[in-house]
């Protein structure tokens, strides 16, 4: 059986990883998540002072990029890869709100955005690949055979987002991540740099009421459909 290239896109806790996730073990292919790449170069932008809530220095952070090494690290009782920055595994810390907060800003820096997206068309050279997150059908894999454009309301995704930090512990109202959800819904779309846009020709799904289930089923029908089709 051939193997494909599937790009998942969408705003910001549309359920995109999830989805990723289950396709990439369902078809054995490697998942990878771009935005904790993202995360990965904030968190660093933090513990080294470079961004706070009134200020960013952004040219010291670009000199910095070749000191920044990210890998994923496959971890077998999770079922997918886990985040390293620079040796360590951060996939916990970046996951928290104040990351969220700042992530945007970093991304919208073109010296970060070309590291990152270098190092992601390297990690698709052999397809195989479920990628997640803002760029990936419009420019780090433009040829992607599979596209998936995934929108849902800012209220539902807030109140997804909220349970998940819930869940984790993390004390936070709906409110902040709703503004939280809203201010990178606005910065990601509105960006000089490969902004968020459903690619021609991505398939559009709004999940908004469709189950996790429905969604997975549908998203690997395409693919089996595509796959097929080769
Ligand atoms: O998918 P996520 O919420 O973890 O992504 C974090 C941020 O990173 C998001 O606000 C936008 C940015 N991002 C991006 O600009 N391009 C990507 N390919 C992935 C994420």
């Amino acid at each position: 059986m051939k193997k494909i290239t599937i790009a998942i896109d969408g705003f910001s806790s549309t359920g995109k990883s999830t989805l990723a996730k289950e396709l990439a073990k369902h078809l054995g292919y490697v998942y990878v998540d771009t935005g904790a790449m993202y995360r990965a170069v904030t968190l660093f932008a933090m513990q080294n002072g470079y961004i706070d809530a009134d200020f960013f220095d952004k040219e010291t952070l670009i000199h910095s990029l070749p000191y920044i090494k990210l890998h994923f690290e496959f971890n077998p009782d999770l079922g997918f890869g886990e985040m390293y920055l620079n040796t360590i595994n951060v996939e916990k810390e970046i996951r928290t709100i104040e990351v969220s907060s700042f992530v945007s800003k970093i991304a919208e820096v073109s010296e970060v955005r070309a590291k990152l997206v270098e190092q992601q068309k390297a990690m698709g050279q052999d397809k195989g690949i479920v990628m997640d997150g803002r760029d990936i059908g419009t420019v780090v894999f433009p040829d992607a055979e599979l596209k998936v454009f995934m929108t849902a309301s800012p209220e539902t995704r807030a109140q997804r987002r909220y349970d998940e930090l819930q869940g984790k512990g993390e004390n936070v109202s709906y409110e902040a991540v709703l503004q939280n959800v809203q201010e990178r819904d606005y910065i990601d779309t509105h960006r000089d740099d490969s902004p968020l846009r459903k690619a021609d020709d991505a398939v559009e799904i709004d999940n908004s009421h469709l189950t996790r289930e429905e969604q997975f089923a549908a998203v690997l029908e395409l693919a089996e459909e595509v796959t097929k089709s080769l």
